[in-house]
């Protein structure tokens, strides 16, 4: 198993934030490509307008949420019902329950990517995960997408996997991965003139789904720092205080 390459992602540090643009890509591999196979339950339309997030227009929102058709009802007739989506539904999921999933892909259903980017992360071993601690290293999650993206390979000679199984070094269950290969060169056209690339769309997607199970993360850090401005500030004030209050009873 090959061990996930730290990328360079923009919200990665303290000051990082997302790259509104490569959350647009990322969100137009995910609905072209991995919608097919998996859900994303925690994802409404609404979010795709967010601040902080890829902040399409509330117009472009609707617009995506009106080319689904979502279920609805039961209506006064006790009927269920299909409707054009709207910005407070959710993604609708591709198909209908965990075992229509499984046996559309060789009895392995593939994951909700909702919080994926949460869920899997390298693992970096003593001493790096102390030290992760103070760096704030939290792009586990995506490395781990993107290598898996671009982790598949030839078999070395004398392995062979199973039926319906693919050969993916960035597996952390691997290397047999029932996904096929997802992604290919050229597949998705980017209207913005980034790279039609595997590795493009690896990276772009692993930002998307980062921001999916991580949706405030620019509003943390921004805040996390006039936190700590303020501590510090009032650190001071409290030791000014102190000299005053305790000058008299020298
Ligand atoms: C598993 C991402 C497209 C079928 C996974 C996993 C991730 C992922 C992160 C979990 C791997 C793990 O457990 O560590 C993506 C992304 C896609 C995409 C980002 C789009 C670029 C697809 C497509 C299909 C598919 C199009 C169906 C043809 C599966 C299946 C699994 C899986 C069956 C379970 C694999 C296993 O446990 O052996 N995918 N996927 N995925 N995906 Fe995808």
């Amino acid at each position: 198993i090959r061990h996930p390459h730290m990328e360079p992602w923009s919200f990665a540090g303290i000051f990082g934030k997302y790259d509104t643009a490569q959350l647009q890509r990322g969100y137009q591999v995910y609905k072209e490509v991995c919608a097919s196979c998996h859900s994303m339950n925690f994802l409404h339309f609404r979010n795709l307008a967010d601040e902080g997030g890829p902040h399409f227009t509330e117009a472009q929102a609707k617009a995506v949420a009106a080319g689904y058709q979502v279920q609805d009802g039961p209506n006064d007739a006790g009927d269920m019902f299909e409707r054009p989506g709207r910005l407070s539904d959710r993604f609708p999921a591709p198909f209908p329950n965990p075992e229509a999933a499984a046996a559309a892909n060789n009895g392995k259903a593939p994951p909700d990517l909702s919080l994926m980017a949460k869920a899997r992360a390298v693992h970096r071993g003593f001493p790096w995960f102390v030290l992760d601690v103070f760096t704030q290293y939290q792009e586990g999650g995506p490395d781990y997408i993107h290598n898996l993206l671009t982790g598949y390979k030839e078999p070395p000679p004398g392995v062979t996997v199973g039926p319906g199984l693919h050969y993916n070094v960035g597996f952390n269950a691997g290397p047999a991965i029932a996904m096929p290969p997802p992604l290919s060169d050229g597949q998705v056209t980017y209207t913005d003139g980034a790279p039609q690339t595997v590795d493009q769309y690896a990276r772009d997607v692993s930002a998307f789904l980062m921001w999916a199970a991580e949706p405030h993360l620019d509003a943390r850090k921004r805040t996390g720092f006039q936190v700590i401005i303020f501590v510090l500030v009032f650190a001071g004030l409290l030791y000014a205080t102190k000299r005053k209050i305790w000058s008299k009873i020298a």
